[in-house]
């Protein structure tokens, strides 16, 4: 079994995680293609030890590819997908245009992988919202144990979730602080660099913004529908990982070492919670990995049935392109099935 692959979007952070992944995990690929903007036509694109050079999405014909991992925003996955699952190929999406779809499956496979199997309906699967992905993974096994019913998560998340832009735009104020440069936000609303900023996406009338209704709705997709959600997401000055403060109220008691347990056993989750300095996982330590790391877990007594823990994933890898070639493996494996 062998597929042919295309990468859209492969000259940005998740792209180029995407090609990283499917060569690292040996995906089948009998041919794989980088597409990006007609800007970025004859670049170069690392997939494993080869070199792949950049194409335009607009002019490149689908015929004959199975499977299109993509990461070039909304207004490209609401023009595109539709036309590419037309040619056949399945579309593997990463921005929030599709999730909500109710004929688009929204998959994180640790969570929901049998959902993969209504891919059929468009010919288009979503990847959740970064931060949604290592949330679900830490939250199911729990929820399979105590049933949820309610979540507080505040975010800390890196600037590489918003792409190529957002990491250089820490990277130049950080520089510009030490040798007085005036501060230009361009990407951000406000100062990135030795900062935080409580805002992520556009605000919604119900003064949540964007990010925090994802992470909201998404949760009950993959997970849930009962389960109620409240977030608050704010944008620190970390390149890669993503962080989360979560409090889960259950519908019984479940101790902070039963929970420990749980975690232990779940697919994709790293517990590390020793209860001393540096018993925990911070996200310069969770870049590259594939795993979601769960620290400080702990019972919360000021509600009924109360748990709070800590949560880091790499926001580039399970947060983006490693649950998409994830998906990707179990659409080859359970359904396409394709001979080399
Ligand atoms: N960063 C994350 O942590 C993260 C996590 C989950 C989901 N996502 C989603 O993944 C998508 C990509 O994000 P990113 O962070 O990788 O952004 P990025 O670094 O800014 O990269 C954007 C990519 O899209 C391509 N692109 C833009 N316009 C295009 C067009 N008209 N036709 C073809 N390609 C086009 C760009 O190509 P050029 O270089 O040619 O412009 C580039 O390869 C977004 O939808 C984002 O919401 C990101």
């Amino acid at each position: 079994m062998a597929y042919k692959v295309a990468v859209v979007g492969a000259t940005g952070v998740v792209g180029r995680e995407m090609l990283n992944i499917l060569a690292e995990r040996q995906f089948p690929v009998s041919e794989a293609v980088a597409l990006a903007s007609r800007r970025s036509v004859g670049r170069d694109a690392s997939f494993g030890d080869k070199t792949l050079k950049v194409k335009a999405l607009e002019d490149f014909d689908f015929t004959g590819t199975d499977i299109c991992l993509m990461a070039a925003g909304g207004a490209v996955a609401k023009e595109w997908a539709p036309r590419i699952a037309a040619s056949g190929c399945v579309v593997i999406d990463n921005s929030s245009f599709w999730r909500m779809d109710p004929d688009v499956p929204l998959v994180v496979p640790e969570v929901n992988a049998a959902d993969i199997a209504r891919y059929s309906r468009k010919g288009i699967i979503a990847n959740p919202n970064c931060s949604t992905a290592q949330l679900v993974v830490a939250l199911k096994p729990l929820h399979d144990a105590a049933h949820i019913t309610r979540v507080v998560v505040s975010t800390y998340q890196s600037t590489s979730g918003a792409g190529n832009e957002g990491m250089d735009e820490l990277f130049s104020q950080t520089k510009g602080i030490f040798v007085n440069d005036a501060i230009e936000p361009r990407k951000f609303s406000k100062q990135i660099a030795f900062n935080v900023i409580p805002h992520i996406d556009v605000f919604m009338d119900d003064g949540y913004t964007k990010e925090e209704w994802k992470m909201n709705v998404e949760t009950r997709k993959i997970l849930d529908k009962t389960i109620k959600v409240t977030a608050t997401c704010v944008r620190v000055p970390v390149f890669v990982g993503h962080s989360e403060a979560v409090t889960v109220e259950f519908e019984r008691p479940i101790s902070a070492e039963e929970a420990r347990e749980l975690l232990r056993e779940a697919p994709g989750i790293m517990v590390v919670d020793a209860r001393e300095p540096g018993g925990y996982i911070t996200p310069v330590e969770c870049v590259g990995e594939y795993a979601t790391y769960v620290s400080r877990i702990r019972e919360d007594a000021t509600v009924e049935n109360g748990l709070s823990f800590w949560c880091v994933s790499d926001n580039l890898r399970k947060g983006a392109a490693l649950n998409a070639v994830q998906i990707a493996e179990i659409l080859g494996a359970r359904y396409l099935k394709k001979a080399a």
